[in-house]
Formats: structure tokens, C-alpha cells, sequence
């Protein structure tokens, strides 16, 4: 699909995700938990998007709601510049071969039932792709994530993690997408495994021209293979910029409470100002104003009262009232 030069790939725009609770006997409704709550993020066709939080600001909820696998509550989602969420269903089936997602756990996310052959034609059967010569497509597949073309016969089981991660990631390729949401795909990987993981990602991407949203807890892998960066807390990106200026001078208090929990000390960075203590407040019960103030040491009397406004140039944006410009 061809769009405008200029147009993001992927643009959300306020998005929300809550989900319901439900509390006592009746099940009646008892507020939400607001998993996003005022996203936005453009993303462009060819870039590395890499994003990053503590476990529960939402990040996979950001993922699934990009591609469609959870309905927003409200919001606006762009594709290629067309309304994402009011296409028609054959628009729709076209962008679920376009858009792929690859998990973290490929012990959970491959059925041990399926020989892998099967499972990577699988997704090619749905979307009527290659017919008659799946098994060379799946040889093909196979190859281009490094495995040999013989272990199609083979089972989930019989391999080891980082070659089953190999396999989930065949599978996303197999509908030709362009762009792969990525959701802590080396995050159950031994540290050795996760670098050929991540060196494989950052091939195929040259080759086949793709675009990722890559989303991890861990700040050194999201260095390694980012070309920016978006942070989150509780719900919404609160700094976004070129993975270079993020890591070299992080502006969001957060930012540097993630920098400063870092084991090892990142070379020429002595001390960082801030450092987050206590636990990230219920997304059901977000805080009032910033949403950050209740752990930020620097904060001051309007972090308490007002959410601030994402400032800053191209490169760069931050929402915090250090920066309100
Ligand atoms: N299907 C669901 N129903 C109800 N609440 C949900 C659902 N999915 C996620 N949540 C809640 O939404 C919030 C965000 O969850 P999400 O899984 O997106 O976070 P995350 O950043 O991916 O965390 P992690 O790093 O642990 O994977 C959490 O409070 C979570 O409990
Ligand atoms: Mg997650």
C-alpha cells in the first residue's frame, strides 16, 4: 500500500484502552483500569520504535491495541493515513496480513500439536498466500530466520528457546507484513541467545524493508536495536526521542529513575538526580496531575495538579513541568 510521503505507517492519536472491573457478587462495574490513557505515537515505515516501562504502564496493551487485537475505548488509530479503526473488513483482513505480532513466550505461542510446517503455513492458508508452494515458502522461511529447511517436519518441543523464537518469527514473516510489533521477544532468552535474536531482527529488517515496534522492560536491549526511543508510564508516552539524544541526556525524571536502576553505570554518567522509589500507583486509580509526581523527587506544586503537555522538537519530547517548553 502506497501512502502520502510524510505519512506515518502507523499513527495513534489519544488512544484508550480500559478494561472494566467488575466487583462483587453482581459483578457490577467498578471503574476501569486504564491500560492506555492517552497514547500517541506516529510511527514511520523503515524505523525501529523501541518502547520501554515498568511491567504493568501498558506496553503490550500499546502493542495489541496497534494492531487492532484489542478494540480501543476511544481514540484514533491511522494506518498508511486511513482510519484503522472504521476500515471495512477486507481493508481490515489486508491490514491483519501487513501487521504481525511476535510474542514473548514462544514456548506458550506455538501449538506443540503442529509440526512447523504447519504452523508456518498456517497464516498463508488464512490469508490465501502461496498456494500450491507453501512448502517451498516454508523452506524459504525457514532459511531466512537461520534454521535448515528440514526442520519443518520437526516439533515445537524439539527445539531449544531461541530457535522457537526463530520459528514465531518465521510465522510472522510468512503474510509478507511490513510492520512487526515485537513484544518482549528476547525477554525469556539467556543473554547469549537474546543477542542472535536480536542480530537476526535487525537483518531481516534490512532486507525485507521492516518496520518495528519494539517493546522491552530491559534499556539494553532497547539500545541495541531502537532508532528512538518512547517511554512510558501508566498509560501514555511521557518522552520520546532519537535513541542517541534519549540515552544521552534523558530529560524525564522517569526516564532517568529507569536509567539510574540500570545495574551497571553507563560510561561517562556518574550520578543521576533522580531515582524512582515505591510502587507505580494502581492504573485503575491513575494520580492526579503528572502522573509521576507521587515518586518524582523533583516535584513541585503543579505536577500535583495539572498533566503536562508534551514539549520539545522532533528529536526530542518530553512531558514534564521542568521542561514546559
Ligand atoms: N485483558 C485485560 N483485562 C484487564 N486488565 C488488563 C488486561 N490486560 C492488561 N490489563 C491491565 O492493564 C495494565 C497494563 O498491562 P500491560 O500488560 O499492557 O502492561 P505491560 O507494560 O505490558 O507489563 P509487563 O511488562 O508486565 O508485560 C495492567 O494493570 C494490567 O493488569
Ligand atoms: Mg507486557
Amino acid at each position: 500500500m502506497n501512502s502520502l510521503p510524510g505519512t506515518p505507517l502507523l499513527s495513534a492519536s489519544n488512544l484508550r484502552t480500559w478494561f472494566p472491573l467488575r466487583a462483587g457478587f453482581w459483578q457490577r462495574a467498578a471503574g476501569a483500569v486504564k491500560a492506555l490513557d492517552g497514547f500517541n505515537l506516529d510511527i514511520s515505515a523503515g524505523e525501529t520504535v523501541g518502547l520501554v516501562g515498568e511491567s504493568g504502564c501498558g506496553k503490550s496493551t500499546a502493542g495489541r491495541t496497534l494492531l487492532r487485537l484489542i478494540e480501543p475505548t476511544d481514540g484514533s488509530l491511522t494506518w498508511h493515513g486511513e482510519d484503522l479503526l472504521r476500515m471495512s473488513p477486507k481493508a481490515l483482513r489486508a491490514f491483519r496480513k501487513r501487521a504481525q505480532i511476535v510474542f514473548q513466550d514462544p514456548y506458550s505461542s506455538l501449538n506443540p500439536r503442529m509440526d512447523i510446517g504447519s504452523i508456518l503455513a498456517e497464516p498463508m492458508r488464512i490469508h490465501g498466500l502461496h498456494r500450491g508452494s507453501e512448502q517451498d515458502r516454508t523452506r524459504m522461511l525457514l532459511e531466512s530466520v537461520g534454521l535448515l529447511p528440514e526442520y519443518a517436519a520437526r516439533y515445537p518441543h524439539e527445539f531449544s528457546g531461541g530457535q522457537r523464537q526463530r520459528v514465531a518469527i518465521a510465522r510472522a514473516l510468512a503474510t509478507e507484513p511490513e510492520f512487526i510489533v515485537a513484544d518482549e521477544p528476547v525477554s525469556s532468552l539467556d543473554v547469549s541467545i537474546q543477542a542472535q535474536i536480536l542480530d537476526l531482527l535487525l537483518g531481516l529488517k534490512e532486507r525485507l524493508g521492516l518496520t518495528y515496534l519494539f517493546i522491552s522492560h530491559d534499556l539494553g536491549v532497547i539500545r541495541l536495536i531502537s532508532d528512538r526511543v518512547a517511554v512510558m508510564y501508566l498509560g501514555r508516552i511521557v518522552e520520546i526521542a532519537r535513541r542517541e539524544e534519549l540515552f544521552r541526556a534523558p530529560l524525564h525524571p522517569y526516564t532517568q529513575a529507569l536509567f539510574a536502576a540500570i545495574p551497571k553505570p553507563i560510561p561517562g554518567k556518574k550520578r543521576f538526580r533522580a531515582t524512582a522509589t515505591g510502587e507505580v500507583p494502581s492504573p485503575a486509580n491513575p494520580p492526579a496531575g503528572c502522573h509521576f509526581h507521587t515518586r518524582c523527587p523533583l516535584a513541585f506544586d503543579r505536577c500535583r495538579k495539572e498533566y503536562p503537555p508534551m514539549t520539545g522538537g522532533e528529536s526530542h519530547r518530553v512531558a514534564c513541568w521542568l521542561h514546559p517548553e
